[in-house]
């Protein structure tokens, strides 16, 4: 057979290259845009969904914490031919599937705290709207043509693919076939008139936009550049609807079908009001994702964008995936994790830590409960929660306030211990600032950990309650150590309240700091130290909250999951 991949036919028309779009990062003035990828709703929410949305939700609410403006926007993909295909074999229609599926997304998403500014469904009348008013806009701008799209097509990724990203397999039957080399899907060749959009003519734009460094972490931006490197075929961007009948029509001919990763893209350009300009919000956005899903956020997206005279994406932050002992989650396979099991067994702050502190971008990783227990102990009840406990108690702190620190009182022996944790703590807040902004969400947790333990191990040595019974002097230098614990409490709880939330609210109410006074911006730690005021002197703690995080005994203890749920429906989960 002779190959041919994505041929064009079609007659190439003049198009107009003399576009001003700016790169790079949000506007002056406009708030950041996060958004989550929208989700298919031909299954439930799992693990991986609440991942990409629990990492775009930590990073819209650390921007708002420096005293940004941020929106966070997300929401259910629901049309094409897979959706189509699993309401007919679920004998309902795809209305009825969408509305139930795209409703359970959300359940979740608020079971998890993710605060999205707009959620949207692309069957909604304002989402065709945009898709149509877009469509027109490529038509004008002559980027659209009609021609013969001949190729591998994979209807399970709805994707087309060229020949080398496909290879032979063999079905359960052990008839040979041929599917997709990442995802393992079968493909099928398809032969089709559809309409075509000039992919190839963008590579130079796409080349110069990946010259503003937008895809993290590092190694993603590479596949990205060698793809742009190799054959950038035009793209066929719809389907006769003969085949594909649930989705967008194309304006002007409805016998087809809207490609459904165009209009599931232009979800984006929906919750900015596009193409209203009057109090829109659009501008280069952050775009959260798998790896999975790269090609169409890194190659198309930015694509289409150029070709319609918008600014292409400021930042794609990609995301690994996450595994069941070892092997990828899939229905078939009855690996898939529940998030509402794992938020009954760990609370939704336990779950939030595990998945941003375990996950990381750049590798997959495994999701197993010994892991999860092991680590929630040790980072969230034993190192966290004792620190708070032993420093608040009453026994150490009988009247509940604030002490004093004053550096006359750090007696000689002491100051090089002082000025080691200070030298680890000082420079968190920046560390954590620079960690946010590269997309290094578990490495932002691991540094405030870090200081956590060098908090504990400070308290440690200098025993307040030891000191508490000794010479004036030492009674000082205890009260001191004492202030200085509660300073970095309040750093930790200040800056981890992105990731948990609840957990970070109860941390700052057991200091009795108010509400004005728990932002990042203008918020100064261990001012004290450096001979400025002693904030907070003499200012009552809040009321005991308790055991900050249940120490896990087992999976399968009821004591425990009773504990959790009642912990989570009191004061400690928001
Ligand atoms: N509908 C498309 C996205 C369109 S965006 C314009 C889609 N949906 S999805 O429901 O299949 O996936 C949504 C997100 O979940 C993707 O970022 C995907 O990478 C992520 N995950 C799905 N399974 C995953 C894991 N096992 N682990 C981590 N995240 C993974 O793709």
């Amino acid at each position: 057979m002779r190959w041919l991949y994505g041929r064009r036919v079609g007659r190439w028309c003049s198009l107009c290259f003399s576009r001003k779009i700016s790169y790079g990062g949000p506007a002056q003035g406009r708030p950041q845009l996060f958004t989550t990828p929208i989700f298919y709703v031909n299954a439930a929410p799992h693990l991986g969904h609440v991942y990409s949305a629990v990492l775009a939700d930590t990073l819209h609410r650390y921007t708002a914490l420096r005293g940004g403006e941020s929106r966070l926007n997300t929401g259910t993909d629901e049309h094409g031919i897979k959706v189509q295909q699993a309401a007919a074999a679920l004998g309902s229609t795809p209305t009825e599937l969408c509305s139930r599926v795209s409703q359970q997304f959300r359940t979740m998403f608020d079971a998890m705290g993710i605060s999205y500014t707009d959620f949207v469904r692309t069957t909604e009348p304002r989402h065709s709207r945009a898709v149509c008013h877009f469509w027109k806009r490529l038509e004008e701008q002559g980027y659209i043509y009609k021609g013969t799209y001949q190729g591998w097509y994979c209807t399970s990724d709805e994707a087309f693919l060229s020949e080398e990203q496909t290879t032979e397999s063999k079905d359960p039957d052990g008839n040979k076939i041929r599917v997709s080399v990442e995802s393992g899907h079968q493909v099928h060749w398809m032969s089709e008139e559809n309409y075509m959009f000039r992919l190839s003519s963008l590579r130079p734009e796409l080349l110069k936009w990946l010259q503003t460094d937008p895809i993290h972490p590092a190694p993603f931006l590479r596949i990205v550049r060698k793809w742009l490197e190799e054959e950038l075929p035009d793209l066929s961007v719809s389907r006769h609807s003969s085949r594909v009948s649930w989705g967008i029509p194309v304006p002007s001919d409805p016998t087809h079908t809207i490609y459904v990763w165009l209009d599931a893209l232009i979800n984006y350009l929906t919750v900015a009001n596009y193409p209203d300009p009057a109090g829109s919000p659009w501008g280069p956005s952050t775009h959260l994702l798998g790896k999975d899903i790269l090609r169409f956020h890194a190659v198309y997206w930015p694509a289409f964008l150029l070709a319609a005279g918008l600014p292409p994406p400021a930042k794609l932050f990609v995301h690994s995936h996450w595994t069941c002992q070892g092997v990828k989650m899939s229905k078939s396979l009855l690996n898939v994790i529940d998030p509402a099991e794992c938020i009954k067994l760990y609370g939704r702050d336990g779950f939030r830590y595990f998945l941003l502190r375990n996950g990381s971008p750049e590798r997959d990783c495994d999701f197993n409960h010994d892991a999860v227990r092991m680590l929630l102990k040790s980072d969230l009840a034993d190192a966290l929660g004792g620190l708070l406990n032993r420093s608040t108690a009453l026994n150490i702190n009988p009247e509940q306030c604030w002490p004093c620190f004053r550096t006359t009182n750090v007696p000689l022996t002491s100051r090089g211990q002082l000025e080691d944790l200070l030298g680890a703590l000082q420079g968190l807040p920046q560390q954590v600032d620079q960690y946010m902004d590269t997309f290094q969400v578990h490495k932002a947790l691991e540094a405030i950990d870090g200081g956590v333990r060098s908090s504990n191990t400070f308290l440690q040595r200098q025993a307040p309650w030891k000191l508490s019974k000794g010479s004036e002097e030492d009674k000082a230098w205890g009260q001191c150590v004492l202030y200085l614990t509660l300073e970095a409490l309040r750093l930790y709880g200040t800056l981890l309240q992105p990731a948990v939330p609840g957990l970070a609210q109860t941390i700052l109410s057991r200091l009795g700091v108010g509400n004005d006074d728990r932002t990042l911006k203008g918020n100064r730690f261990f001012a004290a130290t450096r001979g400025e005021e002693c904030r907070f002197r003499g200012q009552k703690l809040g009321l005991d909250c308790g055991l900050l995080y249940h120490r896990l005994r087992g999976q399968e203890d009821p004591e425990l999951k009773k504990d959790i749920t009642q912990h989570e429906s009191g004061s400690t989960f928001n």
